[in-house]
């Protein structure tokens, strides 16, 4: 597609950060680059704003917020996911062209994903994106699977204490896992919305950096931190019961928390099955240890995106 012009929803958070970013380092590629927002998250975006983003005032779930735009980029967090299926139908409304669900990490529409929770409003999502494409002939959609980033392999969420040097993982160290760095998942991002479309009006960009165990990630670790970590490992049916326990309890985000611990450490499952589509980019991926060792650096420095 020649010089887009592109809108993101839920730019203000953890990915949104660095796609941003990402897009203003190519700001020249695109006709218009802007972020949907509300009245009262303005302050948010002062600075992206500053540097070349407009910011459109608006509801997702209203076509105004999307006329003049070509393609919308959805980084919205789990708890608004299921918005999508609307903001889907206003953008389309709108005249948008190009839609890309907040994805980014394994495929959810396959395999032992299909029955857990935590990938259940992706699932839906993309079924509705699935069932409105054959009614919409300029209508399309693109999905980016990254596998995991690594920079939440030095997350809590993911079992991982650097400065305590612990891991906890519900399942089995030898599952391994496709990773890539949210830089790398940005350009992954900005570079495919100037790629030409799809005949069958669906892409699937599957571009992770990497497959490495837990072993293999906890070594590495364990070799750039100079230290040795202490690993626990937990059934994966007390993942199972500690998100029973939160569902019960109303608290949403620690169900979804626990049912994706579970799958982090579920042996035999393959998050973003292959051939992958790396080659199609202008770039080498990161390798999980030089990842590392930038990310601390970066951290160190206090250069993090
Ligand atoms: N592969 C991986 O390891 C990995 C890791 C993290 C995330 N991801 C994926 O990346 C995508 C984005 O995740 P994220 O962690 O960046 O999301 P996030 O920071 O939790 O939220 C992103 C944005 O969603 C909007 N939002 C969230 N909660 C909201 C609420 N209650 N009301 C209104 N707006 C709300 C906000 O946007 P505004 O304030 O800008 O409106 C927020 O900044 C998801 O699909 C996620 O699964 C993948």
């Amino acid at each position: 597609m020649a010089s887009p012009s592109v809108i993101l929803i839920g730019a203000s958070g953890w990915l949104g950060n660095y796609v941003s970013l990402e897009f203003l380092r190519n700001r020249s590629s695109f006709t218009r680059l802007a972020i949907l927002t509300e009245e009262h998250k303005r302050h948010k975006f002062a600075d992206v704003e500053a540097k070349g983003f407009e910011l459109i005032i608006g509801s997702y779930t209203d076509a105004a917020s999307f006329k003049g735009f070509d393609t919308v980029i959805s980084l919205l967090g789990n708890l608004v996911m299921k918005d999508q299926p609307a903001i889907i139908d206003a953008a389309i409304a709108a005249g948008v062209t190009e839609f890309y669900p907040s994805e980014y990490g394994s495929d959810g529409h396959q395999g032992e994903f299909l029955s857990n929770g935590y990938w259940r409003e992706k699932q839906r999502t993309v079924a509705h994106l699935r069932a409105v494409v054959p009614q919409h002939a300029s209508f399309n959609y693109s999905v980016v699977m990254t596998g995991h980033f690594v920079e939440f392999a030095l997350m809590p969420l993911f079992g991982v204490d650097i400065a305590k040097h612990t891991f906890e993982l519900y399942g089995s160290p030898g599952r391994a896992g496709e990773w890539t760095s949210a830089r790398d998942a940005a350009k992954y991002i900005v570079q495919s919305t100037l790629l030409p479309k799809s005949e069958s009006r669906e892409r699937w960009f599957r571009v992770p950096g990497g497959l490495y165990t837990w072993r293999e990630v906890i070594a590495t670790l364990e070799k750039v931190q100079g230290v040795k970590y202490t690993c626990t490992y937990l059934s994966q049916q007390e993942a199972v019961d500690k998100a029973e326990a939160c569902r019960k309890a109303g608290d949403v985000d620690g169900e979804l928390a626990f049912l994706l611990k579970k799958n982090l450490g579920e042996l035999g499952v393959v998050g973003v099955p292959q051939p992958w589509d790396n080659e199609v980019f202008g770039f080498e991926p990161e390798g999980f240890e030089q990842a590392v060792r930038r990310i601390l650096e970066e951290r160190s420095e206090g250069l993090q995106e």
